[in-house]
């Protein structure tokens, strides 16, 4: 029997667009990382003194009773001065990330729909003013 290239290209095509819908797809979502190049946050307030000053409060409303008071924890996977020394310039990537994901394994909570953009990015804005030197 003859077999047509085409018709094995073809089926090979059927074949890997099934297992990419049954597999491919939902372990992309699963292991989607803030490092993902398609992720990449910016934080408009940046060098704002003023900024800063409004997320200090906003951190200490929402974050300081994981993260403790001004960011300052005893716990360093809760001590967000390290953010800077753990991730560099993917800093605000690994930020923006995980606040609007959260770490439900962890305990960190995922805040979509409870703080907006703007807020998140005030906050980080004090975040960055507190980072330890690497
Ligand atoms: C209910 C407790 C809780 C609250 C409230 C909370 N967090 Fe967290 N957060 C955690 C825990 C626990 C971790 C550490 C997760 C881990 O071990 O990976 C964490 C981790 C993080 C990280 C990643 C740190 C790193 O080094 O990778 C960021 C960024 C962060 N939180 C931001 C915030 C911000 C901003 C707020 C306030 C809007 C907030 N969190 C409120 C519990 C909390």
């Amino acid at each position: 029997m003859q077999v047509r290239p085409a018709k094995v290209a073809a089926a090979i095509f059927a074949g890997a667009s099934m297992l990419a819908v049954f597999f491919g797809l939902p372990s992309a979502a699963r292991y989607a990382r803030a490092d993902d190049p398609a992720v990449s946050a910016k934080n408009s307030y940046e060098g704002d003194a003023g900024q800063a000053a409004t997320g200090r409060g906003l951190f200490n409303q929402y974050c300081a009773h994981c993260h403790g008071p001004n960011a300052v924890s005893p716990d360093p996977p809760r001590d967000l001065r390290r953010l800077k020394r753990s991730y560099g310039e993917n800093m605000a990537n690994v930020f923006h990330f995980t606040v609007t994901h959260g770490r439900p394994d962890k305990g960190m909570p995922n805040w979509t729909g409870r703080l907006d953009d703007e807020t998140l990015w005030t906050i980080f804005a004090f975040l960055q003013t507190v980072q330890a030197e690497p």
